[in-house]
Parts: C-alpha cells; sequence; structure tokens
C-alpha cells in the first residue's frame, strides 16, 4: 500500500510498497549502481537501484538524468542497508532502504532550479565537512525563492510546529472559557505607535492597517464578552531590516476581564505558554529534532514557579554586572531596554535563575501606549510585562484603562484625540469591566524556541520592506 515514508518502521521490512516522493539527491556508483535519495515532507530515504537486483540497465540509464526535485511515484521492496555507503547528508531514515522496482515521473522542474532543496539544507558546520563539497546558499537566496527553501524538512518542521502553537494555543484558551474572535483589519484609527502604520486610501477617506487587535479585543470586554482570544494578521510599517521585525505578522492575543488583580492576565498567559512548550517538545519531538539538524539549539530551560522580576530590578541586575548602553552610560530604570540590553539581561538570568523564560513586571508608562493602566501606587510605572524567551520579548501585555475620564486625560496628554476613536471610546462611557490582556508574536516564539535566528525562518513567506512577492 501507499505510505508516508516517517512512518516505515522495522516491522515493514521485505514489504513491497509505493510512495510518491521528490528526488532529493543522485548518486551514481558504477553503471550497475545508483542511489537515489527520495525526499517527502520531514523524511528522507535511500532508494537503490541495482541492476541486477531489480531494474535494467535501460532504466539505470534513465534514472541517471532525471533532474533532482523531480516528482516521482516509486515501487519498491523495504529492506535493511546492504552496506554502509556513507553518510546520507540531511535528516534521514537510517537503518531502512528502499529496493526501487519501479519508478515514474508524475512532475519534472521545467525550468533550472536557483539552488536545490538538497543544498538549502547546507548548513555551516556541514560546509567543514569532507567530503562535502556542496556551497551554502545565502539567507536571502532562500527566502527570495522561498518554494524550494520551505520543501526542505527543517522548513517543513518548522511549520508544523508553527501549526502546533496555534493548535495549543487555541485549546488551551478553549478548555479555559474563552471566545475565539475576529476583529477588523481596517481601521479608522492607529492602536499602538503612530509612526509605524500602514495608511490606506478608503474611498477617499484615510484608513490605517490594525496594527494589533487591541481596540477590537478590548471592545469585546465592553461587550461583556469576558475573554476573548484572537489568532490574526497584524501590520507594522516597521522600515528597518533587523533580524525579528516583520512588517506583517501573526498575532496570538487574548484579552479578560480581571476579578481581583492584573496578574490574573498573567497567570493565563503563563499557562498557555507552559502548555505550548510541553505540547510542543512532546507531540512534536520528531520535528523539533529535525528542526535542530538545521539549526542547532538546545531544548528550552523554565522554571514550574516562573521568574516574575520587577522591570526595574531587572536594570539594577544589569546595573551591577557593569553593563553599559551604546555610550558607555548605565541604563535607566525608567526607559525601555533596548535589543541588545534585552539579550544581555537574558544571559544574566539564564546565569542566576536557570531559566530562558521569565516575565519583566512593572514596566516604566514612559514605555507603554496610552491604554497601559498606571500602578496605582506609583504612577511613573504600569500594570504592565513583557515575557522574553531567550533574553528576547514574545509577549507585551498587562491591565488597561477601563475608565473613560482616565484614559480620555492620557490619550490627551499624549497627543493623541480621542474622536478619531469614537467607538471604542464609547465602549469605556457605557461601562466596562477591568480588564487586561496580552499579545504574543507567533513568529517571534517560534524564532527563539527554535533559535532559528531570523524571524524570517519563521514566517511562511516573510513580509519585510524589501521584499513584497506575489
Ligand atoms: P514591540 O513593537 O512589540 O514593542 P519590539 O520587541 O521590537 O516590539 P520595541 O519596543 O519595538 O519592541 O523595541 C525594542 C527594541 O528593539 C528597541 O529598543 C530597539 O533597540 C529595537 N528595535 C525596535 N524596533 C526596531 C526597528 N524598527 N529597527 C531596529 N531596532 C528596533
Ligand atoms: P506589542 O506591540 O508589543 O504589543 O506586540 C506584541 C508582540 O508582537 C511581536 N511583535 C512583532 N513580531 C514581528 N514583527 C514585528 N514588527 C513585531 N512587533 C511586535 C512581539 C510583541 O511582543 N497590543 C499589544 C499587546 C497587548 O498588550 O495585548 C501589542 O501589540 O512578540
Amino acid at each position: 500500500g501507499r505510505l508516508n515514508l516517517r512512518d516505515l518502521k522495522a516491522e515493514h521490512l521485505g514489504q513491497e510498497t509505493v510512495f510518491r516522493a521528490r528526488l532529493h539527491n543522485i548518486r551514481k556508483l558504477s553503471a550497475h549502481l545508483m542511489f537515489l535519495e527520495l525526499r517527502q515532507q520531514t523524511a528522507t530515504i535511500q532508494g537503490i537501484l541495482h541492476e541486477h537486483g531489480s531494474v535494467s540497465e535501460h532504466f539505470l540509464y534513465w534514472a541517471e538524468h532525471l533532474h533532482v526535485e523531480t516528482v516521482v511515484r516509486v515501487r519498491g521492496i523495504v529492506q535493511e542497508p546492504k552496506a554502509k555507503q556513507g553518510e546520507i547528508i540531511g535528516v534521514s531514515i537510517h537503518n531502512i532502504e528502499i529496493l526501487i522496482t519501479e519508478m515514474h515521473v508524475e512532475a519534472v522542474p521545467t525550468e533550472p532550479l536557483p539552488f536545490t532543496v538538497h543544498e538549502a539544507e547546507v548548513t555551516a558546520e556541514d560546509t567543514q565537512k569532507e567530503g562535502d563539497t556542496r556551497h551554502r546558499v545565502s539567507d536571502r537566496a532562500r527566502w527570495n525563492n522561498r518554494i524550494i527553501d520551505l520543501r526542505a524538512t527543517g522548513s517543513q518542521s518548522v511549520f508544523r510546529i508553527q501549526s502546533g502553537i496555534c493548535q495549543i494555543f487555541r485549546s488551551h484558551l478553549d478548555s479555559l472559557g474563552f471566545t475565539e474572535i475576529h476583529t477588523p483589519k481596517l481601521q479608522g484609527a492607529a492602536s499602538e505607535s503612530g509612526s509605524s502604520v500602514f495608511k490606506v486610501d478608503y474611498f477617499g477617506r484615510p484608513a490605517f492597517l490594525a496594527q494589533s487587535p487591541q481596540l477590537g479585543k478590548q471592545m469585546c470586554i465592553a461587550a461583556d464578552m469576558r475573554r476573548v482570544f484572537e489568532i490574526g494578521p497584524v501590520f507594522r510599517a516597521e522600515n528597518s531590516n533587523t533580524h525579528r521585525h516583520l512588517t506583517e505578522f501573526t498575532g496570538l492575543d487574548l484579552e479578560m476581564a480581571i476579578d481581583e488583580h492584573y496578574h490574573e492576565v498573567l497567570r493565563t498567559l503563563d499557562s498557555t505558554f507552559k502548555a505550548i512548550f510541553k505540547g510542543i517538545y512532546t507531540d512534536y519531538r520528531h520535528e523539533v529534532d529535525i528542526v535542530k539538524e538545521q539549526w542547532p539549539s538546545d531544548d528550552l530551560l523554565w522554571l514550574d514557579e516562573t521568574l516574575i522580576l520587577p522591570f526595574a530590578e531587572g536594570i539594577r541586575l544589569l546595573n551591577e554586572t557593569g553593563w553599559k548602553d551604546e555610550h558607555g552610560n548605565a541604563l535607566p530604570e525608567d526607559e525601555d531596554l533596548g535589543t541588545r540590553d534585552e539579550i544581555q539581561l537574558g544571559r544574566v538570568i539564564r546565569e542566576k535563575f536557570k531559566t530562558d523564560y521569565y516575565v519583566l513586571d512593572k514596566f516604566p508608562a514612559s514605555a507603554r501606549p496610552f491604554y497601559a493602566m498606571p500602578d496605582p501606587y506609583n504612577s511613573k510605572v504600569t500594570n504592565s510585562f513583557d515575557i522574553f524567551l531567550r533574553g528576547q520579548e514574545i509577549l507585551s501585555g498587562g491591565q488597561r484603562i477601563h475608565d473613560a475620564s482616565m484614559l480620555t486625560a492620557k490619550m490627551e496628554a499624549l497627543k493623541m484625540d480621542p474622536k478619531t476613536m469614537e467607538e471604542y471610546m464609547s465602549g469605556f462611557e457605557w461601562g466596562c469591566p477591568p480588564h487586561g490582556g496580552g499579545g504574543i508574536g507567533m513568529e517571534r516564539i517560534l524564532m527563539l524556541l527554535l533559535k532559528l535566528g531570523d524571524i524570517r525562518n519563521a514566517s511562511l513567506f516573510p513580509r519585510d520592506p524589501r521584499s513584497l512577492p506575489y
């Protein structure tokens, strides 16, 4: 019958099998013997073409002239490798091979490929290996030819894990009584920062692409939906190229009414993250291990009792180590951290507390958007937090201002015009319960969990200021 290569096991030895695969690599050993590496999503397997064993000389000649990345349908016998023919490069099923008896071509590449999937999988480490003469494909070339790059077993695994993260996020929140929502992405005002908003022409009027579902999700709380979440697109006109910013990404957001304390929100988010980590490391173990072949990393370290550090204490920790900003000064306790400082704090915390996952709470008011609730006992800070993974931000969240006059005053102080958000404002004017929430960058959590090095590796068809294909 037909089967997935990744399901092949010792119990299949001796059986005949039929499957579809890509020709990953072709190696001719002699006029009588060839090895075809066959690839199917997250698995590659060695196929043998042997004149005496299975096929004619004619067949061998034909197969030798096939191009890699051809889609073939293969019939063959599952067998134990007859001889160690050197290491197969890439992730493969090592203890099983296929003695090919028949092969049909189903689709051929008609244009030359900019690089092969076999080459896309080359790591820095591989280039040091003797006998591996493949050259490394640049990251930009991979992203510019994304379809080929996505065929690699590493990328295939990354996007299965991405799917896993969304599924766990959804099912965990569902189990906590949250309702999934879909808020509009066309809106009349910016919600985060005016500078990073995409403006579009809306029948002659200006409109903006949503920078987060912030306004909509809060409006749902004003509409008594109590607990809501959304998985949806987020647009940011960040005109710069960093390893961790996209112009369009996917937000995993939630918003909930608070009973007593905004840490109820933090606990909900924390349990969601832990469900994600546990779920990925158990149900997606196979994929995680494949990703590690292309992007080496250690499994994440996290604590049963999550470390929650006040922001100012985090700054003090850094300053105590003698860390200085770009200008040689100690870091101030009332300003946002830069990327370089964040990463260093991550190192200090890992050393001291043995965790890659932690919370910085009580962010300075100056570093937060208009909707952040000030700490009632210290107006310089807010009841808001960021969550970090391996020293980089994966989430912002906290309590929101739910009092209409307080919100109006805050917006006016920031020179914002409440009239541009009338519908949002009326939610508070008509009474809104205390609430809070948070937003996770899906590509950020994926990039940092798997140490993919660049956020584009965690985005299917990445959007950054330089690329806007199809
Ligand atoms: P968010 O928009 O959620 O706050 P973020 O994690 O990038 O995302 P920011 O507050 O935007 O957090 O920025 C944190 C740090 O990241 C900044 O202090 C800056 O060092 C760096 N940074 C942010 N945006 C950019 C950018 N567009 N280009 C270069 N560096 C940036
Ligand atoms: P914030 O602006 O921090 O918060 O965004 C939430 C999370 O989204 C991710 N993120 C990004 N990922 C990729 N490319 C970007 N340009 C980018 N910008 C942000 C980060 C970040 O932590 N409304 C609030 C959330 C809330 O309070 O509920 C918000 O949007 O992982």
